[in-house]
C-alpha cells in the first residue's frame, strides 16, 4: 500500500479512519528539527517526541531523568519542521503521576509552549482521573501499555510483559478503559503477538505496536534504532533500515584524513 501523501494533515480522526479501512499507521520518534523534516517529508503518519530522548539524545540509561522543560524544547523543534504528521509528545516521568492537576498543568505547558497536537502517557487505570481532566481540556491523549519504560525499576528488566494470565488480563482491562475514557490511540510495547491481536481487535481506537506484533493497527520504532545510529541494541522487534553509526563514522574518518592531509579545503572550496 502506498503512502497517502494527499492527506494534507494527519488528525486523530484520520487515524481512526485508517484503522476502519485497514490501513496500517506508521509512527517514528523525532526529537529535533532536521530529522523531523526528513520523516515528515517521507510521509510518516505520527511523530512521537518520545521520552526515549533521555536515552538516545541525552545518553541516560533510562527515560526517567528527562525533564518537562527538555521535552518541550524537543517538541518545539519537531513542531517547527512538520507539515503533515500528527505530533504526539510524551509526558515525562514525574510530570503527571502525583495528581491530575499536575498532569493537566504539564500537558497544558506542552501544548501551549510547543504547539504539539497530543500527549502520550504510560499506564492504565491509575491514570484515569488525569486522562479525564486532560481530555476535558480538549487535548487528545494516547495511552501506552505493556512494557512501560518509566516503570523499569518496578519491572527490573526490559523483557516481554503480560506473558502471565494476570498481567494480560489487567492489560486488556486497561486497554478497554483507555478507550472508554476517550484516548485516541494506544501504544502496545513488548507483549505477545496474540495479546496484541486480541487487544487490537477488541478496540475501535488504533493500537500502535513496538514489539506488539503484526496485528496492531500501526507500528512505531525509535528512529535512532531503525537507522542504526544506536549501535549495541538488538531486540527481536527491531528492524534496522540503515547502519548509520558505521556510515557516519566512516564519513567522519575520511573528513579527518582530508583535513590532516591538507586535502580539504581545495582550490574550489576556498574564497
Ligand atoms: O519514548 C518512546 O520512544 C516511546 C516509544 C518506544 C513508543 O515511548
Amino acid at each position: 500500500m502506498s503512502v497517502h501523501k494527499e492527506i494534507k494533515k494527519i488528525t486523530t480522526h484520520v487515524l481512526h479512519a485508517m484503522k476502519n479501512r485497514g490501513e496500517k499507521i506508521s509512527m517514528l520518534t523525532a526529537y529535533d528539527y532536521s530529522m523531523a523534516k526528513i520523516l515528515d517529508s517521507a510521509g510518516i503518519d505520527i511523530l512521537l517526541v518520545g521520552d526515549s530522548a533521555s536515552n538516545v539524545i541525552a545518553g541516560h540509561e533510562t527515560t526517567l531523568p528527562i525533564t518537562l522543560d527538555q521535552m518541550i524544547y524537543h517538541a518545539q523543534s519537531v513542531v517547527r519542521a512538520v507539515d503533515r504528521a500528527l505530533v504526539v509528545v510524551d509526558l515525562p516521568f514525574g510530570s503527571y503521576q502525583s495528581n491530575s492537576t499536575k498532569a493537566l498543568d504539564s500537558t497544558i505547558r506542552i501544548m501551549k509552549e510547543s504547539g504539539a497536537h497530543a500527549v502520550k502517557l504510560e499506564g492504565g487505570s491509575e491514570n484515569a482521573e488525569s486522562i479525564q481532566r486532560i481530555l476535558s481540556a480538549g487535548i487528545p491523549v494516547m495511552g501506552h501499555l505493556g512494557l512501560t519504560p518509566q516503570s523499569i525499576y518496578k519491572f527490573g528488566t526490559y523483557t516481554v510483559r503480560a506473558k502471565e494470565e494476570m498481567e494480560a488480563e489487567k492489560l486488556k482491562k486497561d486497554a478497554l478503559l483507555l478507550e472508554e475514557l476517550g484516548c485516541f490511540g494506544l501504544v502496545l510495547e513488548k507483549i505477545p503477538s496474540a495479546l496484541g491481536k486480541e487487544v487490537s481487535e477488541s478496540l475501535s481506537i488504533p493500537t500502535i505496536g513496538i514489539g506488539g506484533g503484526p496485528y496492531c493497527d500501526g507500528q512505531v520504532l525509535v528512529t535512532h534504532d531503525m537507522l542504526g545510529i544506536t549501535k549495541d541494541f538488538h531486540p527481536r522487534f527491531l528492524r534496522r533500515y540503515l547502519e548509520l553509526f558505521d556510515e557516519i563514522k566512516d564519513a567522519v574518518e575520511r573528513y579527518i584524513t582530508d583535513v590532516k592531509n591538507q586535502d580539504f579545503p581545495n582550490e574550489k572550496e576556498k574564497y
